[in-house]
C-alpha cells in the first residue's frame, strides 16, 4: 500500500462514489463520520492524523471529532495493520477455553507480540475483548472473518493459508 501524505490524501474514484452515496443517506454531513472513516481506513490501511484531518474536512467537522471517534472504536486502526489482522479474544470465556495457549502459539509462529506487525506486513496481532461469540470460544477474527472453536491445529491451518495469500473458509477447516 502506498504511503500517503496530507497533500496526496483523497478518496479514489470508487471510494469517492461510495462516499457520495453515503452522504445522501444522512441528513447532515457530520452524521456520516463512521462510514466515512471506514471508507478511509479501507483505502489507506489506517487512520493517521492526516487521514483523519482529510475525512473531517470532507465532512466539514472538527478534526478532533474524527480523532475521538477513531480512538474510541476498536474497529478503527490508528496504526497500519497487516494484510491479515489477527484479533484474538482475550475475554473470560475464550481465556477459559484456551485463548492464552493460542496467543503463545501465534506469537511464536509469526514472531510478533500483540500490537505488532510482521516486517513483511503479512500479519498483525491484537488482543480484543469479547467478540460476541462466547458459545464457540475460543474465537479469532481475521480481518472481517470469524474463526470459532479454534484449536492449535486449526490455528496452524489458518496461518498456513494466510502465508499462501488466502484467508481460508472457516467451514473448510
Ligand atoms: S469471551 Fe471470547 S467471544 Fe466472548
Amino acid at each position: 500500500m502506498e504511503k500517503h501524505t496530507a497533500a496526496t490524501i483523497a478518496f479514489d474514484e470508487e471510494r469517492e462514489a461510495r462516499f457520495q452515496r453515503t452522504l445522501r443517506a444522512y441528513p447532515e454531513k457530520g452524521a456520516a463520520l463512521l462510514p466515512a472513516l471506514w471508507l478511509a481506513q479501507e483505502q489507506f490501511g489506517s487512520l493517521s492524523d492526516d487521514v483523519l484531518a482529510y475525512v473531517a474536512s470532507r465532512l466539514e467537522c472538527a478534526p478532533v471529532k474524527a480523532f475521538a471517534v477513531a480512538e474510541f472504536y476498536t474497529m478503527y486502526k490508528r496504526e497500519r495493520v497487516g494484510r491479515f489482522h489477527l484479533q484474538l479474544c482475550r475475554n473470560l470465556t475464550c481465556s477459559l477455553m484456551g485463548s492464552e495457549k493460542l496467543r503463545a502459539f501465534i506469537e511464536n509462529a509469526v514472531g510478533i507480540q500483540p500490537g505488532g506487525r510482521t516486517p513483511d506486513g503479512l500479519f498483525s496481532l491484537e488482543l480484543v475483548e469479547c467478540l460476541g461469540s462466547c458459545g464457540t470460544a475460543p474465537v479469532l477474527r481475521v480481518n472481517d472473518t470469524y474463526f470459532e472453536n479454534i484449536t492449535i491445529e486449526r490455528m496452524k491451518a489458518i496461518l498456513e493459508n494466510c502465508r499462501k495469500g488466502t484467508l481460508p473458509d472457516p467451514e473448510s477447516l
